[in-house]
């Protein structure tokens, strides 16, 4: 308890000290001008579409859907010693081998179930993106993107939050955040994965020996702090820099300050709380009876 209240004033000591720093830092001329002249936007390519669509948000939604489950599974994984179940996929039609399948816990066949799902999610998201041209909102085009983003961070630690219009365009920090989520934390966490699955296969030669199962491990779990990292901080922006109009955006989706992206939240989230309830053994095991094969 004395532990913790020490550690509990030390944070909030040195957040201050670092909020008083950059604002220190800010106001010194220099700095000022160079804020002033990378206000925290990178400058888009002219095509750059304006707004985000409906589909977009749907996929948004499966996506924290989807990986609310498998963080939850991924955990159970990593900490369930005396799993509820096992499963045995059928050894039929096109997944037919030589060798017997492997039994796995039933808890991993729910995360690799969902991990199927999530990655079909993000392929769709990957082709539209590419398709309709919304991805040059979340793939830095220039290098200009540095300096602004720097800008935003002291803008950020400052208090003198940037208050630009994600209808629009993100700034420089958000581009970099969710680049680095959609196109390097959620591959790394797909190779990673199936690099631990048994569809891997074995033997110690080629690419096993460039990519050991050893590294997959070690990368896997700290692949998933950094998504949950990413999401507290994420969603506290989104409530901390205009909740109404930020939900509106992702989730009515339109660009004003109604209610009705935050019902669509709010529906989204008891969804999401009604999954988390049902995703127990008991609902789990038949589903999962009609895959494979359930056993003790
Ligand atoms: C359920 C909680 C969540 C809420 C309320 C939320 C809300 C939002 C909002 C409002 C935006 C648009 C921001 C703006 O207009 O400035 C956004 C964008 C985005 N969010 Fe979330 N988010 C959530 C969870 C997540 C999760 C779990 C991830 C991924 C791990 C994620 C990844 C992204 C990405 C990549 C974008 C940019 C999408 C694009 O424009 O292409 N979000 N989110
Ligand atoms: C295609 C995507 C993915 C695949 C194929 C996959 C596969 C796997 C496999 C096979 C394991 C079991 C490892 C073992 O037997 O020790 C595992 C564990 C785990 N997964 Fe995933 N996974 C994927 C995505 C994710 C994502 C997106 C997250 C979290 C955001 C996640 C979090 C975890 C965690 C925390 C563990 C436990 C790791 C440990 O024990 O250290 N996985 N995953």
């Amino acid at each position: 308890m004395v532990r913790f209240a020490v550690l509990a004033v030390t944070a909030v000591a040195a957040l201050a000290v670092l909020v008083l720093a950059a604002r220190w830092l800010i106001g010194l001329p220099p700095v000022a001008r160079f804020v002033a002249e990378h206000p925290g936007q990178a400058p888009l390519p002219p095509s750059v579409p304006v707004g985000i669509p409906a589909w977009l948000g749907w996929q948004h939604f499966f996506n924290a859907f989807l990986m609310l489950l498998i963080v939850r599974t991924g955990w159970q994984v990593r900490t369930t010693t005396r799993p509820t179940a096992s499963w045995t996929r059928k050894n039929t039609g096109l997944l037919r081998t030589k060798g017997q399948p492997k039994k796995i816990s039933l808890e991993l066949w729910f995360h690799l179930s969902l991990d199927a799902l999530w990655v079909l999610n993000g392929l769709v998201f990957a082709i539209l993106l590419f398709v309709t041209g919304q991805w040059m909102r979340i793939v830095p085009t220039s290098w200009e993107i540095v300096p602004h983003a720097a800008s935003a961070l002291l803008q950020y630690a400052a208090l003198e939050w940037p208050l630009e219009n994600g209808w629009v365009s993100y700034n420089a920090l958000q581009v970099l955040a969710y680049f680095v989520t959609v196109f390097i934390a959620a591959p790394l966490s797909v190779l990673t994965g199936v690099r631990m699955s048994n569809a891997w296969p074995k033997g110690p030669d080629g690419i096993n020996r460039l990519f050991p199962i050893e590294l997959a491990r070690r990368l896997h779990f700290p692949v998933m702090i950094y998504f949950v990292a990413f999401t507290a901080v994420h969603v506290f922006l989104v409530f901390a820099t205009g909740a109404l109009r930020n939900l509106n955006h992702m989730y009515a989706p339109s660009d004003d300050d109604e209610w009705l992206g935050f019902a669509f939240f709010s529906a989204s989230l008891v969804v999401m709380i009604a999954a988390w309830f049902l995703a127990r053994p008991l609902f789990l095991r038949p589903i999962a009876a009609l895959m494979g094969k359930v056993g003790r």
